[in-house]
């Protein structure tokens, strides 16, 4: 009899270890899940050398990076290892620095120089085979290497296959071209979609207007890096100031305040 009911209680506490084990492991896929959503929406840099356009636009938490290439440090006019440090202080997200040789042993010297200015430097290599010999090499090392003037599909599977962290497709120089830059983007969405576990990261880049933002997002690219007059754009609509006019007139009018 005794037997019987301890073998019951056995059976039950069984049942309710298996009940709990089951609710933790949910909640957790739960809470993983929603870091999986948090974390595939589409990451936002922005595309500039100009430390005062970055601090603000940082200030509105809405930034995941930084892009610079020759052209912006130029057009900054500042020291290029100087402008670099102060922005990976600015932002914990990647900023992509740029060599400036073309041959790989002159690019791996600058790409470990640039790596060694801070911890969130990714290096940027053109896609020339030096540049992608020289992607295999830092990548290796575990540096961030962001594989830049990306026009072809093609050239977007070599990268991957040289452990580039991040592809830079450039659709706003094709469209110049009166060719398709987001055709680009999707062919090597779908190229990189075919592949389990690929760990390089599609950076739009070349972006113009908010329209190839919001097609770059609906492609699924994994990050946009932005012009900051761009990035502002984004939120502006004739719509809204206009409602928030006559929202504001509206509430004036009722005498009430919220502080
Ligand atoms: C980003 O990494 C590129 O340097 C940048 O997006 C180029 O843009 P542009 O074609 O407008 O110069």
């Amino acid at each position: 009899m005794k037997f019987e009911e301890n073998k019951r209680k056995g059976i039950l506490l069984q049942r309710c270890c298996v009940i709990r084990a089951f609710v933790k492991v949910s909640a957790s896929r739960l809470r993983f899940g929603f870091y999986e959503a948090e974390f595939r929406l589409m990451k936002f840099f922005v595309d500039t050398a100009n430390i005062e356009e970055i601090r603000e636009l940082n200030a509105t938490g809405l930034i995941d990076g930084v892009t610079t290439n020759p052209s912006l440090i130029a057009k900054s006019g500042r020291d290029f290892k100087q402008v670099i440090q102060e922005i990976c202080a600015e932002t914990n997200g990647p900023v992509s620095a740029e060599v400036a040789a073309t041959d790989h042993e002159t690019m791996l010297k600058e790409g470990l120089v640039l790596a060694r200015l801070a911890k969130n430097v990714a290096v940027k290599v053109p896609l020339t085979l030096d540049g992608l010999k020289t992607c295999k090499a830092l990548s290796s090392e575990g540096i961030a290497v962001n594989v830049t003037l990306c026009f072809t599909a093609n050239q977007a599977l070599l990268a991957a296959k040289a452990g580039a962290a991040y592809i830079s497709p450039f659709i706003g120089r094709l469209d110049d071209l009166a060719l398709d830059g987001l055709e680009l983007i999707e062919e090597i969405r779908t190229i990189y979609d075919n592949y389990d576990g690929l760990k390089t990261e599609i950076l739009a880049a070349s972006i113009r207007s908010p329209n190839h933002v919001k097609m770059v997002a609906m492609i699924g690219a994994d990050v946009a890096t932005i012009p900051p007059d761009v990035i502002k754009k984004l939120a502006d609509h004739p719509l809204t100031d206009k409602g928030l006019q006559t929202f504001l007139a509206d509430w004036k009018a009722t005498g009430q305040s919220i502080l």
